[in-house]
């Protein structure tokens, strides 16, 4: 998209009185459950168990971000340690994302630290696996610095997001590689100054081709670990992308330099591109599906609007007439 049409659906995530027209309409609640499994976590439960049924794994995510109370940052906690019990309860094929802001980052890196090691520690004993989601470019290097001390701290079961469209992206894979750091790869979903970012979405493709092959490289040097046998932890590359090009460039190199299908996935947003899902599947490759669940589901629906306003036109009848 634009950047004007970005900026001003990113200006509306953040618009108190948009929230509140959006959250309150059931057309919009419809066009939303598209994307969000619903409001609770047994919702998203249902739907990773529909996914794994089609061969499909997930990450599945609170929704929730820049979290402004210590109180709400530890309830945002609690409910992440719920959810891994009831992803184990139900025995399905998934593991969990989590956004720093959602557990406190925006009020101090050491709560979230201590949050975040409170949720890695709920993990390890599933024998599970967390990723970090990646959040605009104000959060990069304090994302990182988290990630690192919990590293530093003993957690290995623990990945990131790194987004194509920033200039750092390269070089943060080259550091995150040599430090065996598992990697989702993605365009990036945020509004972002050209002081930071690729403006245009074909300097963004060719980035993303150039870390996709970086980040199989990697994991051809690091000895090519595999998805694990209960689908919950990743292998080295994840490359989190519905577009097609992308998709068949990643394809072609892995196969050229030999990494085995099993030792990368390919990872899509719930609701988004189904078919192409299931043809990766059929076609012998680890697809991962991110589920989002909750209340909080409203920025990350306008995200999805921003990618793709065109889905708005039907609220206007008259204009697509035309
Ligand atoms: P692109 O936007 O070019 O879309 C390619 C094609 O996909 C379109 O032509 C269309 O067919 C389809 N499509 C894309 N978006 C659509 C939509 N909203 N509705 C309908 N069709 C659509 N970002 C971030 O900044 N931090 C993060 O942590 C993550 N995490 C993450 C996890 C996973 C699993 C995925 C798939 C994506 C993310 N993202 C993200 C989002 C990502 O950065 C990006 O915004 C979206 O994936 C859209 O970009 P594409 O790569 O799909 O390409």
């Amino acid at each position: 998209q634009t950047p004007m049409v970005r900026s001003f659906f990113s200006y509306l995530s953040k618009a108190a009185w948009a929230r509140n027209i959006v959250t309150k309409s059931s057309i919009f609640w419809r066009m939303a459950s598209r994307f969000i499994a619903g409001e609770t976590l047994a919702d998203g439960i249902q739907t990773i168990k529909s996914l794994n049924s089609k061969g499909i794994n997930a990450t599945l995510d609170h929704l929730g971000e820049d979290t402004d109370s210590p109180q709400k940052a530890r309830q945002a906690t609690q409910d992440i340690l719920e959810a891994f019990d009831a992803i184990n309860e139900a025995e399905v094929r998934a593991n969990v994302s989590v956004k720093l802001t959602q557990i406190g980052l925006g009020i101090s890196s050491e709560l979230c630290l201590e949050n975040l090691e409170q949720i890695l520690k709920k993990a390890q004993g599933y024998n599970s696996f967390v990723r970090i989601d990646m959040e605009d470019s104000s959060v990069t290097q304090q994302t990182l610095d988290v990630l690192r001390t919990a590293m530093k701290n003993g957690y290995d079961n623990v990945g990131i997001v790194i987004q194509a469209y920033l200039y750092r992206s390269e070089d943060d894979i080259r550091s995150l590689l040599s430090e065996c750091v598992k990697i989702r790869l993605c365009k990036g979903a945020y509004t972002e100054p050209a002081k930071v970012a690729f403006p245009k979405m074909q300097q963004i493709d060719s980035s993303y081709d150039r870390c996709a092959s970086l980040l199989i490289n990697g994991a051809l040097s690091l000895d090519c670990p595999t998805i694990s046998s209960c689908g919950k932890i990743p292998p080295i590359p994840a490359l989190a992308t519905h577009d097609a090009k992308r998709i068949d460039y990643a394809k072609v190199y892995a196969e050229k330099v030999g990494l085995a299908k099993d030792a990368m996935e390919f990872q899509m947003l719930n609701g988004i591109r189904r078919d192409l899902q299931e043809q990766l599947v059929e076609e012998g490759y680890c697809v991962r599906v991110y589920v989002p669940y909750g209340t909080e589901w409203y920025p990350y629906f306008m995200r999805r609007i921003a990618e793709r306003p065109a889905d708005l036109l039907f609220l206007f009848p008259a204009i697509k007439l035309r």
